[in-house]
């Protein structure tokens, strides 16, 4: 069932647990993100990158993962979240398509103008009653990239996020400390920057290139606060490398269907790990569904 995500956070606040926000990129990668919720019995959040909305548009999007989250996902709860919004004109259109919540990324931009620009969007959104999430600090990478080393990987300065918050007033914060989009073999966690940042701005942190950490660290990240975690690479690289065995196996498939249903399972699996981790399991029960509402 779609609902609100604030619903889905402020439970994993009270329980002490974070919920995954899974990159969503076409139907098979719905269907398999959907299927591990339901087995699970685990709250999500699908969240849709700006270069998936132009593959698949904007409409798609919404009516494919409402339709999933009120059938398929229909027990548990479901939250759709526009990942890194760019460009302003795609950020209010999700926000009028009825997304709960949008992520503002202006952190290429200087700080003041990333200050403007949030500030701009919160403006518009809050009145919506849509989540506002901000980005102080860039996240390096490129997504589903595996095994390299990253030259280097900056982090934000605590003064600088403690002071966006107050300037922006989102609702939730993400922030480079440490993490890159993709697996790299030198991505790693800030420890002492994230609790900093938690005990200065007691706001919902977001940690984003949760592909390529220890489930260690993952698990000290959310015992440190953060009760959101974005996961995109993990799910790429298993659908890529399933889709990929499967075509080498079956030359002479022409069913397309044939070849992408083991890209859900695949899909799946990963999610299933990964709720497991994020302690999200078993959090929906029949007695409790109404609550999340
Ligand atoms: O915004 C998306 C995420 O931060 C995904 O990062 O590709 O390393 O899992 P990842
Ligand atoms: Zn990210």
């Amino acid at each position: 069932m779609l609902v609100h995500i604030k619903n889905i956070v402020k439970k994993a606040q009270q329980n002490g647990y974070a919920v995954g926000a899974f990159n969503i990129i076409n139907l098979e990668s719905i269907l398999g993100v959907a299927q591990a919720a339901v087995k699970t019995k685990s709250p999500i959040i699908m969240q849709v990158s700006e270069s998936a909305i132009k593959y698949m548009g904007l409409k798609p999007v919404v009516h494919l993962v409402s339709t999933v989250a009120k059938n398929v996902g229909a027990l548990v709860p479901v939250a759709l979240h526009l990942d890194h919004g760019g460009d302003l004109d795609i950020v209010y259109e999700c926000i009028n398509a009825g997304f709960t919540s949008i992520h503002i990324d202006a952190s290429n931009l200087p700080f003041d103008e990333n200050v403007n620009l949030t500030k701009q969007v919160v403006k518009f959104a809050r009145p919506k009653n849509v989540w506002i999430q901000g980005e102080i600090g860039s996240i390096v990478g490129g997504h589903g990239e595996i095994g390299k080393t990253l030259k280097e990987i900056p982090q934000a300065k605590l003064e600088d996020v403690v002071k966006f918050v107050q300037q922006t007033k989102v609702d939730t914060i993400a922030a480079a400390i440490g993490t890159a989009h993709g697996v790299y073999e030198n991505e790693d966690i800030n420890f002492h920057l994230l609790k900093n940042i938690k005990t200065m701005t007691k706001k919902v942190f977001v940690l984003h290139g949760g592909s390529g950490i220890s489930n260690q660290k993952i698990k000290k990240a959310i015992k440190l606060g953060v009760n959101i975690i974005n996961i995109g690479s993990d799910i790429k690289i298993a659908f890529c490398q399933t889709l990929i065995s499967v075509c080498a196996k079956n030359k002479k498939e022409m069913d397309p269907r044939n070849l992408l249903k083991p890209t859900i399972k695949a899909v799946e699996l990963v999610v299933i790990d990964k709720i497991k981790l994020f302690g999200s399991a078993n959090q929906v029960t029949f007695k409790n569904l109404d609550s999340w509402k």
